[in-house]
């Protein structure tokens, strides 16, 4: 083995299809030598047979992979979140000295990052769970990405980053994201917004279709209109692409023969999960991974049809239908997002990060699942506001919402008439409703729970707080605030 001493700024550890394509989008940035490590070395053999020519300086060891990186060694673990993650971090950690610099690429848990972080930076490492968001495609050509870490790691961490990210208007699409876990956080963010938008344009897809009456190959029209308007995105433009597909066996669309039951990796529950933990309704969100959960459950669905004597007939629709669900699917969009933002603000105050919103939204403006046009205007949101109470409330999107708002509500109508399920639309619309409404019946329920548990309650015509006496006179008494 030559004496590969010291020559790499960067190093992989992980060559399966991700970290082999970023492997090789580093390799091909000038300035960047890259280091590889497999521990089935068969694969990193691969990788030199296929790419030999890109410079790579390949280690049968973790010890001759951690000699060939240059100080301060930064290497980025690219294997399945989980005990692997621990496993490599462990075998580095060993081997790392001061100052240098542990980069984690997959998609684990910002919790787990946090904890790596805190009991590496006791050793004097630096350890940077990172976000990476564009599949392989991205991983190779130019992903969006989401550090989080130290500042110091970010000073030599943040140059290799930009070289290897998509560009969106001319900025790369990577930003230091904060401290700690605030890159892990950000990129499970991203994964619960993916799940929303997926989630409205499947209902979109199935309104379309079973409402609409159009054919898979009219539906392939219409997404393509639509990814030529403010609805351009990633997500829409694959849309158009699985729908094109044609299956081998049947010649029918590939779409018709795949099973309805869709899978999740995780990230859309710790979402909801943690939203939930931070008081933060990411209703859009949770409807997708609950409709997730609701589509995997063959046996309970074949035993509700078994019981369902009858469904609804299908009213007919009006001619503005195929865009009243383009208004409805962009309205419902704008809530899944202001919700996702909201939950960054929060996670953000939760964990002590300093998080800049509209810089988030830039990075997702290529690279990512969820890049979209719609992201420009986030940014303009937030440059305008920084402050912004919800998306909602920026001038463009109320105004955009308000534009769609009559046709949402007659597609939340027609959907429940028609009995389909459309779970995104509807409780993107009632987020809206019940922050738009001046009264909510959230009343009723504080007097239900000042009856059964003197949880006491607020008056709308004067402060402090109150409780009745229903087990005895039923008079009001003033209160200390219920603590339980
Ligand atoms: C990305 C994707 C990716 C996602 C997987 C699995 O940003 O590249 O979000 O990280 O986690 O595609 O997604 P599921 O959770 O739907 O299985």
């Amino acid at each position: 083995m030559a004496d590969n001493k010291q020559q790499a700024n960067i190093g992989v550890v992980g060559l399966a299809v991700m970290g082999s394509n970023l492997a090789r989008n580093l390799a091909s940035r000038d300035g960047n030598t890259v280091a590889v490590y497999n521990r089935t070395y068969a694969r990193t053999q691969e990788l030199m047979d296929e790419h030999g020519d890109m410079g790579f300086i390949a280690s049968e060891t973790i010890d001759d992979f951690v000699a060939s990186l240059s100080k301060p060694r930064t290497a980025i673990i690219m294997v399945q979140a989980g005990k692997g993650t621990d496993a490599v971090i462990g075998q580095l950690a060993e081997r790392f000295e001061e100052g240098d610099i542990i980069v984690d690429g997959g998609n684990a848990n910002f919790h787990d990052t946090i904890r790596r972080e805190h009991e590496l930076r006791e050793k004097g490492l630096n350890f940077v769970g990172t976000g990476i968001s564009g599949g392989e495609e991205g991983a190779l050509k130019g992903p969006s990405i989401m550090p989080g870490g130290s500042a110091e790691a970010w000073e030599t961490l943040g140059p290799i980053l930009k070289s290897i990210a998509a560009v969106a208007e001319g900025e790369p699409c990577v930003t230091h994201i904060g401290t700690d876990g605030a890159g892990h956080f950000v990129k499970m963010v991203h994964n619960g917004i993916e799940y929303a938008d997926m989630q409205l344009i499947a209902e979109s897809y199935d309104l379309l279709r079973r409402v609409g009456g159009h054919s898979t190959e009219e539906l392939v029209s219409i997404f393509e209109r639509w990814n030529d308007g403010d609805l351009e995105s990633y997500l829409i433009e694959i849309t158009a692409e699985v729908l094109k597909q044609k299956d081998a066996d049947t010649g029918k669309p590939l779409v018709d023969v795949i099973r309805d039951e869709a899978g999740s990796k995780g990230t859309g529950v710790w979402t909801v999960q943690n939203a939930v933990g931070l008081g933060i309704p990411v209703s859009g969100i949770g409807e997708a991974v609950f409709a997730r959960a609701v589509s995997s459950k063959p046996e309970q669905r074949a035993a509700v049809q078994k019981t369902v004597t009858s469904r609804p007939e299908i009213p007919s629709v009006p001619d503005s239908f195929e865009d009243d669900v383009r208004a409805a699917l962009y309205a419902s969009k704008v809530v899944a997002y202001a919700q996702g933002f909201d939950l960054i603000i929060a996670g953000a105050k939760e964990y002590d990060w300093d998080i800049n919103l509209g810089n988030v939204a830039k990075i997702w403006r290529g690279g990512c699942i969820i890049r979209a046009q719609f992201l420009n205007r986030i940014v303009e949101a937030y440059d305008k506001n920084p402050d912004l109470p919800s998306l909602l409330v920026d001038p463009y999107f109320a105004k955009a919402v308000a534009e769609g708002e009559a046709a949402w509500r007659r597609i939340v109508g027609i959907a429940a008439a028609s009995g389909i399920p459309a779970p995104g639309f509807s409780s993107a619309l009632a987020y809206f409703d019940s922050l738009a409404s001046d009264r909510l019946p959230a009343s009723l329920i504080q007097g239900q729970r000042d009856f059964f548990g003197a949880h006491t309650y607020g008056r709308i015509d004067k402060p402090g707080t109150f409780h009745t006496m229903w087990s005895e006179d039923r008079r009001e008494v003033e209160q200390e605030p219920s603590t339980h």
